[in-house]
């Protein structure tokens, strides 16, 4: 039985974080996993010379009038000290209920020219006046995300996750990658214990946890207060839940029906229509679909026509009959 995660005044339902996914984790995907059932989810990554700059339409990005999203969790990306904590107030001032500094994106766009993201492990000095100046600027708990450290002589997320302990930072998170590794090899579940054991305030692993097997196993090995699951709910926003179901009392919820699964994917491909219009949401829909289908016969006859159309009637209409073939053959059960 795993104890409720408390960031600051927060106390979380369950310990599992959706983990913010930039192009993947907009409203209509927060909303779709926290029916099902999650301690948090957090916005995409939103920079904060933009929000400074252009505040309608980065802000437009956050949904932060979504009152369903308790709490508001809005991740900032940055790397003036100034600038970083004005978007904090601004978005304090428009509801947020937490704020989450982004100190472990890898792309060459964040961490080169700006200095953002995980390039501030290479300089822990500058990532704590930053981390320094958000907590000062607003009232809400203020939350750290990084990684392992920039490559593998440069491990210092104990030493980052420490410093920002100290600077008020509520809770930290820890991808077990080094930023050089980006995606490729396997997250250090292991090393994540460091960090652990330097700090107080609670601890949540991420990285490569797409099982509720490799949740347990990530949540004993690093000694986390609790996980984070990124791409282990593409095409599956019920996968926190089971996590969060097991860890809660050991409850084992079985994948959906078939048809459920196919009825959610149906749903969700409206609500991005509705949330992003017809041009944006066919194309952001896209990718979801993708992964709802991966595995199921017939399928990739069905995403070329998603694909090559920009008409949503031609999608509906592929949608229904691709829900028809499958249900009406066995090979279907044995796919699911
Ligand atoms: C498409 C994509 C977009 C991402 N965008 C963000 C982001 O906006 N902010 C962030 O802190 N991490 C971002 N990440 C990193 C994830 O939050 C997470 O740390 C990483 O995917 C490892 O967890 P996983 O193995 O469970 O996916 C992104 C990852 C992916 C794959």
């Amino acid at each position: 039985m795993t104890d409720p995660l408390c960031i600051g005044p927060i106390r979380l339902p369950s310990a599992v974080i959706l983990a913010p996914m930039s192009g993947v984790t907009d409203l209509p995907f927060r909303r779709l996993v926290r029916r099902f059932g999650v301690g948090m989810t957090v916005c995409e990554m939103a920079a904060s010379k933009a929000i400074l700059q252009n505040v309608d339409e980065e802000l437009r990005k956050l949904a932060l009038d979504d009152v369903g999203e308790a709490p508001r969790a809005v991740q900032l990306a940055g790397c003036e000290p100034e600038a970083l904590a004005e978007a904090a107030r601004i978005v304090e001032g428009l509801g947020a209920d937490l704020i989450d500094i982004n100190m472990g994106c890898p792309a060459k766009k964040v961490t080169g020219s700006q200095q953002a993201g995980s390039a501030l492990m290479r300089d822990l000095d500058h990532a704590t006046a930053l981390i320094s100046a958000t907590v000062k600027a607003v009232d809400v708990p203020v939350t750290v995300k990084m990684r392992t450290g920039w490559d593998d002589e440069t491990r210092n997320a104990p030493e980052l996750a420490h410093r920002a302990e100290g600077e008020g930072a509520q809770l930290v998170t820890v991808h077990g990658r080094t930023r050089c590794q980006f995606y490729t090899g396997s997250a250090d579940w292991d090393f994540v214990a460091g960090v652990v054991d330097r700090i107080s305030i609670p601890v949540v692993i991420n990285g490569d946890i797409t099982s509720v097997e490799k949740a347990v196993e990530a949540k004993t090995r690093s000694g986390a207060a609790g996980v984070m699951i990124g791409r282990g709910a593409y095409g599956r926003p019920w996968f926190p839940a089971q996590v969060a179901a097991y860890l809660a009392d050991g409850t084992i919820l079985p994948d959906p029906a078939p048809a459920e699964r196919l009825a959610v994917m149906r749903a969700h491909w409206e609500a991005m229509l509705e949330t992003h219009g017809r041009i944006q949401g066919l194309r952001v829909a896209r990718k979801h679909v993708g992964w709802y289908t991966a595995n199921l016969p017939n399928s990739a006859a069905f995403r070329q026509t998603v694909n090559n159309t920009m008409d949503e009637a031609v999608v509906r209409d592929a949608i229904a009959r691709f829900e028809e073939t499958l249900l009406a053959t066995d090979r279907f059960a044995v796919a699911a």
